[in-house]
């Protein structure tokens, strides 16, 4: 019974939901890179200044992974970086109210991915007047000593950090978001076909009824998902009152 009516939420939230023509800026060209660098490269300022220091000072290169890990994870632990999760993710004191995101090995577009999944989030929330979901401000770092491509390898994802509680609370709270900030979050997925909506990227604010999204790299082995596959995930980490109030709404 719980199983048919999850397959009918799913359903009925794939064909229902409108869909506007969302533009996703995948770089394609040379030109197309520059355009996504001239808009989102980190400006000039102490920001920059403080990461040009740390990374030629510290010769922190970017690449994971291939037996490199630990050194490189050593390398930035020693400029002073502290890891909130796994080799990728980190912050520094020296630039309180940031998040630095580094990519993984062997890929070529799904760390800088969170740039244009980003802006894309950003013109859904435009367009639908959204109000109860937040996308953090994000630049791309260039790595001093690598080439200019607009690669994984080559940039650094500055994200502005957000004040949010831990994993575990996250996934409680999640639970008890109001239907309309529910309604919000699936209307970015169905939109931009967001195919990581798990609990530890979409945050919940002190309030209560807003979400950030802190998290917007497009998972790479997970490309091939499609919308219904997408808020299947999604509505998996509901409460049976959610799922039931969204699935009556449609
Ligand atoms: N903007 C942010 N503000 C606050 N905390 C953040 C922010 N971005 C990331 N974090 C913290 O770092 C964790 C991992 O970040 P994120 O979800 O972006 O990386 P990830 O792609 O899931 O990493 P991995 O692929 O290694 O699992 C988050 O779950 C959160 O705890
Ligand atoms: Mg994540």
């Amino acid at each position: 019974m719980l199983h048919k009516l999850f397959r009918l939420l799913v359903f009925t939230l794939a064909i229902t939901t409108p869909v506007l023509a969302i533009e996703i800026r995948t770089p394609e060209t040379q030109e197309d890179e520059q355009a996504i660098l001239d808009q989102y490269l980190l400006p000039d300022g102490e920001l920059k200044d403080t990461l040009d220091e740390l990374f030629t000072t510290y010769k922190l290169a970017q690449s994971f992974g291939n037996g490199t890990s630990v050194r490189t994870k050593d390398a930035f632990r020693k400029a002073g970086f502290k890891f909130l999760k796994g080799t990728r993710i980190t912050e520094h004191p020296l630039m309180p109210g940031w998040v630095v995101k580094l990519g993984r090995a062997n890929r070529v577009h799904q760390h800088v991915s969170r740039i244009w999944m980003a802006e894309a989030m950003r013109a859904v929330i435009q367009e639908h007047d959204l109000t109860h979901v937040k996308i953090p401000e994000k630049f791309l770092y260039h790595i001093p000593g690598t080439p200019q491509k607009l690669v994984d390898d080559n940039y650094a994802v500055i994200s502005e950090k957000v004040e949010c509680s831990n994993d575990r609370n996250n996934r409680a709270r999640l639970r008890q978001l109001p239907f309309q900030t529910l309604n919000e979050i699936v209307t970015i997925i169905k939109n931009v076909v967001y195919n990581d909506p798990s609990p530890s990227n979409i945050r919940v604010l002190g309030d209560g009824a807003t979400v950030a999204i802190i998290d917007t790299e497009i998972i790479h082995w997970k490309r091939g998902w499609d919308v219904a596959r997408c808020i299947k995930q999604f509505v998996t980490y509901l409460s049976l009152e959610q799922k039931v109030a969204i699935a009556k709404s449609r």
